[in-house]
Order: structure tokens, then C-alpha cells, then sequence
């Protein structure tokens, strides 16, 4: 069961080139995307003739024809062509799915298109914004997407499943619970790791530093996050709550989980930092931490995919205090499905 009434991530703006035709599915539904005069699309991918896939036809200006018999199809969906043929009836339509584009991201809405809302679609920042330096990549998981969102939600394993790499000396990853807030379709994280040792090129910041971090994570797996990186005692100055000051370090993580199948998913994710505050040399460098630390990631999540294929539904898991947040968001999943 999927929830359809939601937008999702089917792309990096970049992916989507002129002149081409680019197949993608998303909850199991196979989608035709390319790029007009106007702007990218997005149709079903299956012409309503005999439903051979349009992402084998021919783009012919920003229309696209499909390459079995001819039937030709505006970027609206409708039929603008059929060969031998004068009338067209109305029936001969692809549907269309409503898409937009915000940040780098081309979100797709898989539901009625008459409930799409493009000012529910989380912001995110422009992979060429100015003011940030910021590097793009992608994984394909073997995995369903509530998995990857669990990982997402329950930053405790940084400790441990990236010990050598994004939770390098931070047992406090694991240690402290971040405070948590709901929000209309997510949940909001904030915590302070106070007395944190800067490695590295980070050294420069200081011999000990306060960090903030702070992220959204929102359906269907869309993680907004931002690291502070302050002078030591700010935390305590702040009142423990948002940080007064300006900051030493600013990171930024953003990341999206669109679901495939049921057991197939793709990870979208940019990394960087506040460009006064990265030089491309260092950013190149962060960047290689991070991709390093999703395919440990990536690594645990398939395996564990394949594990509980072979259990017994009824078995339970162990619940710990960190499961709280993954826990919430399932009910919340569960609430929308139910709606
Ligand atoms: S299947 Fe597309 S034109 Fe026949
Ligand atoms: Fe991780």
C-alpha cells in the first residue's frame, strides 16, 4: 500500500536533459519524464493504445511519439496524433502527473492531481545557491523505503554504523536523546553536543566546540538538516535552546528517500557548507566522508531488507529509547494510509 496524495523526489533537476526521454518509477509507478520548451513533465509511461511504454518513443519538439504505432502525445498528455487517422477520440490521453521543481529537486505528485499543493513541498536549497557550496549524489537501495527513513530518524548509529566516519569521537550520538517536535508531516530534531573536538581541517575552530544540529524530517523521507558549529559555552549561553551567535562552521545536509517498489528505493543527497566557510578542495573532501558513510549505511539496510524477508511477521523487535522517533513516524505513516 502506498500513499499516493504526496509529492516525491523523482530527480535532480540536472538528471532531466534536454532531448532526452529518462524512464523512472516511483511507488510502483512506472513515469515518462522530459524536459519542453516550458519546463520538465512527467506522463504515465504507457500509451493508451496498446500500452507499450512511451519511454521507448521519439521526442519530437516537446512532443513525444510513441514508437510502436505512431499515437503522438502533447506534453500535456493529449493525443495530438494518430497515423491513418483523422478524428481522435478523448480516451486517447496519457495521464499527466502534476511537477514541480524546487531547490535542485523535481517532485513529482502521484496522487488525484486536483489535491497537488506545491506549497506542502519541504524548501530545499539550490545546488548552485551562492551562498552555500554544496556537492550532489545518489544510491540505489535493494530496500524498502521505511527502512532508509528509520536510519534517518535515529541518528544513534552514527556512533557506531559510521564510527570511522560521520560519528567519529561522538559517542554522544548515541548517548543523548536530540529533543523532538511534530510537525504537519514529519518530525522536527534539535540537539546541542557540547565539548566536541574538531578534527582535521575543522581544527582551525577552536581546540573545543558546541554543536547544534537541527533537522526536519518529513514525508515520505525528506531530511532538512543543519549543523552549527559554535564556540564552547555557547550552548550553556543559549539556554540550551537555539543558538545565539553566529555561527563558526555552518553545514548542510539535505537528503530525500523516494520509494520504488517495495523493496527498491533511491537516496538523493547533498552535502556542503556555508561557501565562506568551504574551500571546493575541503568540500570534495566532506563529501567523500559522507557518500563513504551511506554506503555503510546502505550496506547494513540491504542486509537487514533481506533478514526481515526471512522472519516471521510476528516476530518483534527489541525497542530501545532511541526507537521513539522511527516509532512515531511508522504511526504517522500509518495515520495517512488509514486517511
Ligand atoms: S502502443 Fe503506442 S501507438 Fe500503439
Ligand atoms: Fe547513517
Amino acid at each position: 500500500m502506498w500513499i499516493r496524495n504526496a509529492w516525491y523526489v523523482a530527480a535532480w533537476t540536472h538528471e532531466i536533459e534536454s532531448g532526452r526521454i529518462h524512464a523512472r518509477t516511483i511507488i510502483d509507478q512506472p513515469l515518462v519524464m522530459f524536459r519542453t520548451a516550458t519546463g520538465i513533465v512527467a506522463l504515465e509511461d504507457r500509451c493508451p493504445h496498446r500500452f507499450a511504454p512511451l519511454s521507448l518513443g521519439r521526442l519530437e519538439g516537446d512532443a513525444l511519439r510513441c514508437m510502436y504505432h505512431g499515437l503522438k502525445f502533447a506534453p500535456d498528455g493529449t493525443c495530438i496524433e494518430i497515423p491513418g487517422q483523422k478524428l481522435i477520440p478523448q480516451s486517447a490521453c496519457v495521464r499527466r502527473f502534476p511537477l514541480q521543481v524546487v531547490g535542485s529537486w523535481v517532485w513529482v505528485w502521484m496522487g488525484e492531481a486536483d489535491n497537488a499543493d506545491a506549497a506542502t513541498i519541504p524548501p530545499s536549497l539550490a545546488l548552485d545557491d551562492p551562498a552555500w557550496r554544496l556537492q550532489a549524489g545518489q544510491l540505489d537501495y535493494d530496500a524498502h523505503y521505511l527502512l532508509i527513513d528509520d536510519n534517518l530518524l535515529d541518528l544513534s548509529h552514527l556512533s557506531f554504523a559510521h564510527e570511522k566516519t560521520l560519528g567519529m569521537d561522538m559517542p554522544q550520538w548515541a548517548d543523548l536523546r536530540p529533543r523532538m517536535a511534530p510537525l504537519e508531516r514529519g518530525l522536527r530534531f534539535e540537539r546541542w553536543h557540547t565539548g566536541h573536538r574538531p578534527r582535521g581541517f575543522m581544527k582551525k575552530l577552536g581546540e573545543e566546540v558546541d554543536v547544534w544540529t537541527t533537522y526536519d524530517f518529513l514525508f515520505p523521507g525528506v531530511f532538512l538538516q543543519r549543523t552549527c558549529f559554535h564556540p564552547a559555552g555557547t550552548a550553556d549561553r543559549s539556554g540550551r535552546g537555539s543558538p545565539q551567535g553566529e555561527p563558526l562552521f555552518y553545514r548542510i545536509d539535505e537528503q530525500a528517500v523516494t520509494p520504488i517498489s517495495g523493496r527498491a528505493s533511491r537516496y538523493f543527497y547533498a552535502a556542503g557548507a556555508r561557501a565562506n566557510d568551504i574551500d571546493p578542495d575541503r568540500l570534495e573532501r566532506l563529501f567523500a566522508v559522507t557518500t563513504t558513510a551511506f554506503h555503510e549505511d546502505k550496506r547494513l539496510i540491504e542486509e537487514q531488507q533481506v533478514i526481515l524477508e526471512r522472519i516471521p511477521l510476528e516476530q518483534r523487535s527489541i525497542f530501545t529509547p532511541a526507537d521513539q522517533a522511527p516509532t512515531r513516524a511508522r504511526q504517522m505513516v500509518a495515520a495517512m494510509l488509514n486517511a
